[in-house]
């Protein structure tokens, strides 16, 4: 049993992993930013924990996931409160997180980052074009720290039924992915430590999850 702490767990690739992963016997820990989305994480089966990533200040947030095995940051402003909540969340979120991790010694750090050619050939908002400079600069925060860490990349995400099938590659053709196949990817990234200080991209495709991952795993 590995005990996951999830931040921007009442989001929906959060809720997908929170159910997969308690379903599965782990001891997911949930940060929550309302009160009122407490009682749907417990009833998933995973201790929901209240907190605000606006608010916190590290030692607080290593405080609220001490004793984990992993990290999993899933949380992100999308894109409501402009570039300013997207700087605050997505990026200054992810810092702190990374620092609270530190803090409280827990090793291995999952981010759910973004695909780069996101929305390429098409006219892209300045508001999209800031995201992706914060989304970039966060995968190169937690890449340039000491924990053990994962960035996942996935394409843009839809809220089709999971497949359990996938793509998986530290470089592939841009594509669409359902999250609760992300999520399945989180998880078996949680089951699977030997994976680790690298860049995964993840969209569709036709090969199982652990398979997808086990692949990507050094020999
Ligand atoms: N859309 C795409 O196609 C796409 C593609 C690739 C990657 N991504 C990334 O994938 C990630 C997850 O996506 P998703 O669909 O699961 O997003 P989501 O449903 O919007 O979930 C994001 C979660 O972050 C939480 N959050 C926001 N501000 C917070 C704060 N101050 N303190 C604590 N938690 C806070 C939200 O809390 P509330 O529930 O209280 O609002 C929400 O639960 C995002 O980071 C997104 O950027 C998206």
């Amino acid at each position: 049993m590995t005990q996951v702490f999830i931040v921007g767990a009442a989001g929906k690739i959060g809720r997908l992993l929170v159910e997969q992963a308690s379903a599965r016997g782990h001891r997911v820990l949930a940060l929550h930013r309302a009160r009122g989305q407490g009682a749907d994480i417990a009833a998933l089966g995973a201790r929901p924990v209240q907190g605000d990533l606006l608010q916190l200040d590290a030692v607080a947030l290593a405080g609220l996931m001490q004793g984990s095995d992993v990290v999993v940051f899933s949380a992100g402003a999308g894109g409501k409160g402009g570039a300013a909540m997207t700087a605050a969340i997505d990026g200054r979120g992810l810092e702190l997180t990374v620092a609270a991790a530190q803090l409280a010694a827990v090793p291995r750090f999952l981010l759910v980052s973004a695909f780069p050619e996101a929305g390429r050939g098409t006219l892209r908002s300045d508001t999209f074009e800031h995201y992706m400079v914060v989304k970039k600069r966060a995968d190169v925060h937690l890449a340039g720290s000491l924990l053990d860490w994962v960035i996942l990349r996935p394409g843009t995400l839809t809220d089709e039924p999971g497949r359990g099938r996938v793509r998986a590659g530290l470089a592939i053709p841009y594509g669409n992915v359902a999250r609760a196949d992300v999520a399945a990817m989180l998880l078996a990234l949680i089951e699977h430590p030997p994976l680790r200080r690298c860049i995964i991209e993840l969209t569709e495709g036709d090969t199982p999850v652990f398979e997808a991952l086990q692949a990507l795993s050094p020999p």
